[in-house]
């Protein structure tokens, strides 16, 4: 069994993410969800995070706010894709349960030092400030973690928010750049697995087909982020971004990938952002990163909707 925390900006595909999670306790303990502004801003995904666990029956998942903007930059949100509350789709209602005090950096160092070493999962589906924030305070923490198993960044299908940056990386790329020099062992899932995950008309079916509170929400989310993709690009469907790193937690025979040398670009103007992915080792850089460049659709959205039906 993993212990993670899940570091969002939930954003309809962190939500998946998060039910995916927490209909797995079997392999899967989510010590805590940590919020970060991306999507929408804090407030938002701090909210949409609890209304998450309440939607799932678990209300006892510990939910901490993080960090309201980037390192050194200013906020860049995604209302154009996920709508105004982050959430749009199904009519949730407001989360009653709380929102824990400690801050989510706090919570994400105190978790670090205390669990044994080694031994926790961190799962960021968000741009990478908190995380970053954590190893700059506490510089011993990153030598902890088991493992950072990431949503961000792309190589062969480029950028999302800009012709070379993905969304992520591009909101604080100073973040994602003390990341990946932290020496953590990362894996990443970039826009290059994510667009091989896309909900089709059938695939959303499924998960209405699951007749639950869940399954129909899920549905009626991936509703409306499709709605994006099919009208801009006239793809089959939305791509399911951050579902797949927990889909590699439970199920890493569903993907291939290649340990590389990852960069962040953080200097130029037009490229800022852009992880630079030595995917044909043309550098003597040593790798940091295990790289993701494909996924089995059809498996990984099995496993999702077979999970969905246990909640
Ligand atoms: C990433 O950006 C966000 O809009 C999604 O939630 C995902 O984490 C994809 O680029
Ligand atoms: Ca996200």
């Amino acid at each position: 069994q993993r212990k993670i925390i899940i570091d969002t900006d939930p954003g309809q595909d962190d939500a998946v993410a998060i039910l995916l999670a927490l209909a797995s306790p079997e392999e899967i303990e989510v010590l805590g969800i940590t919020a970060v502004a991306g999507n929408v801003p804090l407030a938002l995904t701090a909210k949409n995070a609890r209304i998450v666990c309440e939607l799932a029956g678990k209300p006892e998942t510990p939910v901490f706010a993080g960090c309201d903007s980037p390192m050194k930059r200013r906020l860049v949100t995604a209302e154009h894709v996920h709508g105004k509350t982050g959430l749009d789709g199904p009519v949730l209602s407001d989360p009653t349960m709380d929102l824990q005090e400690m801050h989510a950096v706090d919570f994400i160092i105190e978790t670090l030092r205390s669990e044994p070493e080694g031994t926790v999962t961190l799962c960021p589906l968000g741009p990478l400030t908190n995380i970053a924030t954590a190893f700059e305070r506490a510089p011993d923490v990153a030598a902890r973690v088991r493992e950072i198993v990431l949503m961000g960044g792309a190589y062969f299908e480029v950028g999302n928010i800009t012709p070379a940056a993905e969304f992520n990386i591009y909101v604080d790329p100073e973040a994602a750049d003390i990341v990946f020099k932290s020496g953590a062992p990362i894996t990443v899932m970039p826009l290059d697995v994510t667009h091989k995950a896309l909900v089709t008309k059938a695939r959303n079916d499924a998960f209405r087909a699951l007749a639950t509170p869940v399954g129909v929400a899920v549905a009626e989310m991936t509703d409306f982020f499709e709605r994006f993709d099919k009208e801009k690009y006239g793809s089959d469907g939305a791509p399911l971004h951050d579902p797949c790193v927990i889909a590699w937690l439970l199920k890493p025979e569903l993907f291939s990938g290649r340990k590389i040398n990852v960069e962040i670009e953080t200097g130029s103007e037009l490229t800022l952002g852009m992880t630079v992915a030595d995917w044909w080792g043309v550098t003597d850089r040593p790798a940091n990163a295990l790289f993701i460049g494909d996924v089995d659709g059809d498996g990984f959205f099995a496993l999702l909707t077979e999970r969905l039906a246990r909640l």
